[in-house]
């Protein structure tokens, strides 16, 4: 059993990653300031395990709030990161708020790690590092670039960490950059709850598929792609959750950096999507070919050899589970759980 320390845990992957975690005996503290997220997520997290989550509401960036929490809980023994913003459109209008919350607030957080001598740490990454690949598949020693302002934060956290684990042997840093992370658990209980108008393809084709939205809007279609949309690597949350637990398993008993891909390593293209999402649901998606996203690519998914071989891991789950359980979640709650106060959740 191993206290992990979990900021952002209340939001999506997160809460997958809590769900696992405490289904393998291990125990969580969170950390989250619920900009993103409903304390509602970790009260069904509890009904479905039988186990309780410590919970503190407070922002990775107040030095005292975590001073207070490493005070309290004096046997964490490693931290799973998951607290940032990650809109990448936002990321381009608001940009400070970008690096203040991503970049500083990851720095604060080491600092008070370092103190409190915790010194195992796994980063939530993303595959948009590699920027517009070269070619695909994509493993981890491609170059690195970012093309918006999100993207900065990553690798500039990615750099961060490096120069931390090069400074101090004592580190053990796992940097898991995800690919494109869908689905929900199989209970419909928890799963993504987007904000306003969904940026990314699965959310916006559940809407769509329960009558929230009219259309889907294919951006492009001229891509150098078998049907001209864009290919990813769409992967299971409760796989890439797992991942988590591989990778901590990792930390454990390895120090310095470890740099992995979460996906599945096997690419669908948008209209692929929309197509697996019809005939699971029985829903029929309307959409129109628009112009291409800026800053968009033409396809991107993993090489996942190094996972395997490293961290023991591997995704099982496949479209079809990825598509049910989304829509499951959504059909369970078509307003997500922001409208929810969860009552049971002790916070501190
Ligand atoms: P999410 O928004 O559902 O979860 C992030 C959580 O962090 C939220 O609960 C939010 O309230 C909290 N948070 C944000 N800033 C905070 C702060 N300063 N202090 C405390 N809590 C804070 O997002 P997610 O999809 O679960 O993503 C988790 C992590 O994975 C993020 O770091 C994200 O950048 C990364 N990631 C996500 C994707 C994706 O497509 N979902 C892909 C690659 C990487
Ligand atoms: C997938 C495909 C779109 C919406 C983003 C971030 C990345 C990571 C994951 C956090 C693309 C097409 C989409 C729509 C569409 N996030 N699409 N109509 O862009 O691969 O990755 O989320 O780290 O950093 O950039 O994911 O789901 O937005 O798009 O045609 O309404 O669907 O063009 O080909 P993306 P996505």
């Amino acid at each position: 059993m191993t206290k992990v320390f979990i900021t952002g845990g209340a939001g999506y992957i997160g809460s997958h990653t809590i769900l696992d975690l405490l289904e393998s005996n291990h125990a969580v503290v969170v950390l989250d300031n619920l900009s993103n997220s409903s304390i509602e997520s970790l009260t069904r997290v509890e009904k479905l395990t039988g186990k309780s989550v410590t919970f503190y509401e407070g922002d990775i960036r107040d030095r005292s709030a975590l001073q207070k929490i490493f005070k309290e809980q004096p046997d964490i023994e490693a931290v799973i990161h998951f607290a940032a913003l990650k809109a990448v459109g936002e990321s381009n209008e608001i940009p400070l708020a970008y690096y203040q919350n991503n970049v500083a607030g990851t720095v604060t957080l080491l600092e008070e790690l370092a103190t409190a001598n915790i010194k195992k740490f796994v980063f939530s990454s993303s595959a948009t590092v590699y920027g517009d690949p070269a070619s695909v598949p994509i493993t981890e020693s491609f170059p690195t670039s970012a093309t918006n302002p999100y993207g900065q934060t990553k690798l500039m956290v990615e750099h961060i960490l490096t120069d931390l684990v090069a400074s101090d042997p004592e580190w053990s840093v796992s940097i898991l950059r995800y690919f494109n992370p869908v689905g929900a658990h199989e209970s419909g209980l928890i799963g993504e709850d987007p904000n306003g108008i969904p940026n990314n393809l699965m959310p916006f084709i559940q809407q769509v598929a329960i009558g929230k939205r009219d259309q889907l809007s294919v951006f492009g279609n001229d891509y150098d792609t078998h049907d001209g949309t864009g290919i990813r690597d769409y992967i299971h949350v409760v796989d890439l959750a797992n991942g988590h637990l591989k990778a901590l398993n990792k930390i454990m008993t390895n120090k310095g950096l470890h740099i992995h891909n979460l996906g599945t390593g096997q690419g669908y293209s948008v209209l692929e999507m929309v197509t697996a999402f019809e005939k699971v649901t029985g829903k029929s998606i309307p959409y129109q070919v628009v112009a291409r996203r800026q800053g968009d690519i033409a396809e991107c998914w993993a090489q996942t050899n190094k996972s395997e071989k490293e961290l023991g891991w591997k995704a099982n789950l496949g479209l079809t589970d990825m598509v049910e359980s989304a829509w499951n979640w959504q059909e369970n709650n078509p307003n997500g759980l922001k409208s929810n106060i969860g009552v049971n959740l002790a916070c501190k």
